[in-house]
């Protein structure tokens, strides 16, 4: 039988813990005997035929480093049929079996189509955002909220000196749940989430409430896909008389070394992946249920809905006073 060639590609915005994903695959793979191919900058290195042969020392020193060696793109080509198309005929050229895409739910799209057009491709999951509904966890989310609480604890320090409100926008595209877990973490007085509507006069009334109880610095967390920050910072100053500045944490978020949480995460869902490949098995998404390793069609993966905990959110609010 024909030696079983795999790629491995990262694609999307990029995520601590995505190079040690892509040292799981190389790894496991390497070890069942398989050849495995670092496909360059996503989507675009499998339509350009920019890829080069992996062995098992390309992957020495990097579990602990941030980004990606194999650099990611978001690869508007691979969205039409004739970018698909392309990358199936790299694949064929190069005797490409099967590609592990590391990314979020738009590289899964782009590989269930590769899957179709007939090469079978796994995703995994790799965003700080943990936004992906078929996964309890997604690669980076660890190490970016513990980022975010690396900066906003230098936030408050500032904030305590100067009697403030320090307003922390922190990314999540469309999801709150960055917010939401860092804003616990973190002390916020209030969280603002895109899953939950709230009337701004509960930030108001809350920050003069805690006032009356003592309290002079204020932290309110704010997702940002709830919007404008600046402009929620001035509004509080004018209804409360607290001086607040807005601080927009951006990509920093995406950077750093990852967490234990995000190499082991990394690793196990690598591992299932190959795992899966070296049984012809494409078109799936892996990811965590409490904390197993499961796997689904990407069709029903990108289907599922995943419930945002209320009462975490709650409990959050309740004791932010
Ligand atoms: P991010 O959320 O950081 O953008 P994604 O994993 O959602 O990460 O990446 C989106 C990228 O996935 C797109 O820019 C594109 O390169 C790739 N992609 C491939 N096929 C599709 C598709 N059918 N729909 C959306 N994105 C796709
Ligand atoms: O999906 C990861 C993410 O960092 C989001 O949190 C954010 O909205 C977006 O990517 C930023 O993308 P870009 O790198 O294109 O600015």
């Amino acid at each position: 039988m024909n030696q079983k060639v795999i790629g491995v590609l990262t694609s999307g915005g990029d995520a601590p813990g995505m190079n040690a994903a892509v040292r799981g695959v190389v790894r496991s793979a390497i070890k069942r005997g398989m050849r495995v191919v670092g496909i360059r900058r996503g989507y675009n290195g499998l339509i350009h035929g920019d890829v080069f042969e992996m062995n098992m020392r390309d992957v020495s020193d990097i579990i602990q480093r941030g980004g990606t060696i194999l650099y990611t793109a978001r690869c508007l080509e691979f969205k039409e049929q004739a970018g698909v198309l392309k990358a199936k005929e790299t694949c064929e050229k190069l005797g490409i079996n099967g590609v592990v895409v590391v990314g979020g739910d738009g590289s899964f799209r782009g590989a269930s189509d590769l899957s179709k057009a007939g090469v079978p491709c796994i995703g995994l999951p790799g965003t700080i955002d943990n936004d992906i509904s078929c996964t309890d966890y997604t690669i980076g989310y660890d190490t970016a909220m513990n980022t975010v609480c690396e900066m906003v604890d230098k936030l408050r320090d500032t904030a305590q000196s100067h009697d403030r409100c320090s307003v922390v926008e922190v990314m999540g595209r469309r999801a709150g749940y960055i917010a939401l877990n860092t804003g616990i973490a973190c002390g916020a007085t209030f969280i603002l989430v895109p899953e939950l509507d709230v009337d701004e006069n509960e930030i108001i009334d809350k920050i003069m409430a805690a006032q009356k109880l003592g309290k002079h610095h204020f932290i309110i967390m704010v997702a940002e896909g709830v919007g404008n920050s600046e402009a929620l910072a001035k509004r509080i100053e004018d209804a409360t008389g607290v001086e607040s500045r807005a601080t927009i944490l951006g990509h920093v978020q995406r950077g750093g070394n990852p967490t234990v949480r995000d190499r082991v995460a990394a690793t196990r869902l690598a591992y299932r992946a190959v795992e899966l490949l070296e049984q012809g098995i494409g078109d799936r998404v892996v990811g965590f249920q409490k904390g197993d390793v499961v796997d689904y069609d990407i069709h029903e993966g990108l289907a599922m809905r995943k419930q945002f905990p209320v009462d975490l959110y709650r409990i959050a609010n309740e004791v932010s006073f």
